[in-house]
């Protein structure tokens, strides 16, 4: 088996092997020295416009342009720029869960028929330019051409994760105004239907949806009581295959993508058509080495920002193949996903280390059977991956011969910003690496200046900034503002607030997580202001506090401190789980829920979470005296304390 690294002292770097496959080395860093001039050539290399820009770069902070006055269509460099050559390539993988059903392999030509198709029957219910198309599908082919359908006709897409609520639907649509949505009859989870249009139906009631498309993805076909639900198969048999690709700005919103901030309300991530299709195309190209043969199997859901630029745009816009697997890991059993891996040649894998924790906790004796020889590149994503969880990935997975390649980046950069190239490396465990070629990040104190040694800072990037940054929060300057540019304004500093610590070593950026009150579980990216909102609405809280625990598999975990109106009529902790999951969804849901008599405040009202997680953590809690009820500290501590003995509780990462 061809070794792709090798170790020199503690550190693992690329091979000879890697070196020779390696489509950019080190010399990238130095021809990016120029971002406005860098990206402009791979825009012209690797995108078809429809007329090119006036100018590659404009900055009138908080907002920047990319390749201003140019024109293209996105769906047309995904898909018709790949006919000539490619037209019978595989396009896409589909890996159903049931085993019994046989995976769909779609050619860029029958990609390209269903997408042009699709887009016409968005024309047909009055969908134009600058639309907005909810999508509330799980992980299936139909929703690749739901996307790419919309970016045909310059509608913009705006997904909701399918195990979100009814509630979170809801208000998403809201937010943007949808006109239309697409989603599914339901799908498989662990063998299980899961019904999603109930779902659905509950969500566009009373809304500005109009017609809701349903792709019959448990039955054969779907059959309407109303006028305003279609079945997506007949309305794709219902219009013609001519659809013209609208000639779209660089500027102009390709999609929008909710996200959860230090707010209740998740804010609508704007990225834009030019800058953002550069940027996948070269994040995706470099980071995962795609060479003509490989395919990229990337496991995020398309109701995150990884999903959608590495799952389907990324690959796409290469001209390679990308697999996407509908089900749960570890069905029907624990090496499902390996053995996709070895019968489909998988040669980039990329996931997050929470996946790679579950698999680890499950034993690894199976492992040695599954070679999975296709592997060249592994790539990690959307949390800290410990070193434990590192290096088991590295030898079990990669059995030592592929780089781990750990991606730092966020649902508003639209791609990865910091992380080694398999061609340069080093891989070192815990560390994500260097800023993308062509973009800068620095990690700098309070005041804005740049932090020496191993000081944990502020993690900011300077411009010209990343061309697949966002390009606002939807109907939202105020939030745009405040979230990314406000405090750095303040200390006269033109930089993009990430929210997130870092330091440096031995030149390489090492992430040490939300500087913030977002938490990420699961990878799944959570806001204790929203969770909080949530839990307040349920009838008999009177108010709570989220704080999140350190947890061996998940990363983190939400836990509630909750106070209530009148006495715990009994299994609240289970009510609130449910509450929770119908108002956000199951990735919200909290880990523990304490009932409290009193939660620490301030004189002036304010909850001390930072005391709440020093009790969790076992640590002595801080800025007792600045309380007005103290008392209720040390009953927490018992009550937390007691959960510990049962054994309940996890260790600290
Ligand atoms: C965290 C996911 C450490 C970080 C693409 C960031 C990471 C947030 C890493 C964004 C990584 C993402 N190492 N932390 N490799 N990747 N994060 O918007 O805190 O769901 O701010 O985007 O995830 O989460 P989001």
């Amino acid at each position: 088996m061809v070794k792709y690294v090798v170790k020199k002292g503690d550190r693992y770097w690329p091979s000879k092997a890697m070196k020779d496959i390696a489509l950019v080395d080190k010399k990238i860093y130095k021809e990016s020295q120029d971002p406005r001039k860098f990206w402009a050539k791979l825009a012209r290399r690797g995108l078809v416009w429809n007329k090119k820009w006036d100018k590659v770069y404009e900055e009138k902070l908080p907002y920047f342009k990319w390749f201003k006055g140019g024109e293209l269509n996105f769906s047309y460099n995904c898909l018709d720029r790949n006919l000539f050559k490619k037209g019978n390539k595989t396009a896409l993988i589909f890996v159903p869960e049931p085993i019994d059903e046989k995976p769909i392999k779609w050619t860029y030509h029958e990609l390209y028929q269903k997408v042009c198709k699709f887009s016409n029957v968005l024309r047909k219910h009055g969908i134009v330019k600058g639309d907005i198309v909810s999508i509330y599908l799980p992980l299936i082919p139909e929703a690749l051409v739901a996307m790419l359908a919309c970016t045909r006709i310059g509608a913009i897409h705006s997904v909701v994760f399918s195990a979100f609520s009814s509630d979170a639907l809801k208000s998403r649509i809201q937010d943007g105004k949808a006109k239309l949505l697409i989603t599914a009859d339901g799908y498989y989870r662990r063998g299980e239907k899961v019904d999603l249009l109930k779902k659905a139906k509950k969500a566009v009631y009373r809304t500005s949806v109009k017609k809701v498309i349903v792709v019959p993805r448990l039955r054969k076909s779907f059959r309407s009581l109303s006028f305003k639900f279609k079945d997506f198969n007949k309305e794709m048999d219902s219009v013609g295959l001519m659809s013209e690709p609208v000639s779209m700005k660089s500027e102009d919103p390709l999609f929008i993508l909710y996200t959860s901030g230090t707010t209740g309300k998740p804010k609508g991530v704007v990225h834009d058509t030019g800058g953002y299709a550069v940027y996948a195309k070269y994040t995706c190209l470099w980071n995962f080495n795609l060479l003509e043969n490989d395919v990229l199997w990337c496991t995020a859901d398309i109701g995150w920002i990884t999903g959608h630029t590495y799952a389907f745009y990324g690959p796409l816009l290469n001209g390679s193949t990308t697999l996407i697997y509908e089900g749960s890991p570890d069905f029907p059993k624990i090496d499902r996903w390996w053995k996709i891996i070895e019968k489909h040649n998988v040669s980039a894998f990329y996931t997050a280390p929470t996946a790679i924790r579950m698999f680890m906790k499950a034993g690894d004796k199976y492992l040695k059977k599954h070679r999975m020889k296709s592997l060249k590149v592994l790539g990690s994503v959307g949390e800290p991956i410990d070193k434990d969880a590192w290096n088991w990935y590295f030898k079990k997975i990669g059995k030592g011969r592929c780089p781990i390649i750990d991606t730092w980046w966020q649902t508003e950069t639209g791609g990865t910003l910091i992380n080694v190239l398999p061609g340069v490396g080093p891989f070192v465990p815990t560390v994500a690496g260097k800023s993308f070629p062509g973009t800068k990040h620095l990690v700098v104190d309070d005041k804005g200046k740049i932090k020496k040694g191993k000081d944990i800072g502020f993690l900011v990037q300077e411009g010209p900034f990343a061309p697949g940054m966002l390009h606002g929060v939807y109907n939202d300057h105020k939030k745009y503002l405040d979230t990314y540019w406000r405090y750095w304004k303040k200390h006269k500093k033109k930089y993009y607030d990430s929210s997130d610590g870092a330091f440096i070593t031995n030149g390489l950026i090492r992430i040490t997580g939300r500087t913030d009150d977002v938490m990420k579980v699961a990878g799944h990216r959570i806001s204790t202001a929203e969770l909080e909102d949530a839990i307040n609405e349920y009838k008999t809280v009177n108010e709570c506090a989220v704080v999140p625990i350190a947890d061996k598999i998940k990363g983190e975990v939400p836990v509630a401190f909750v106070v209530l109106k009148g006495r715990d009529i009994g299994n609240l902790e289970g009510r609130l789980k449910k509450h929770v999951d119908n108002k956000i969804g199951p990735t919200a849901r909290p880990s523990f829920v304490y009932v409290v008599k009193d939660l620490p405040k301030t004189r002036s009202g304010k909850i001390m979470r930072r005391i709440l997680k020093n009790v969790l953590n076992n640590e002595e809690p801080k800025g007792l005296m600045t309380l007005v009820n103290p008392d209720c500290v040390g009953e927490i501590t018992e009550l937390v304390k007691g959960k510990v003995n049962k054994g309940k509780m996890v260790r600290k990462r």
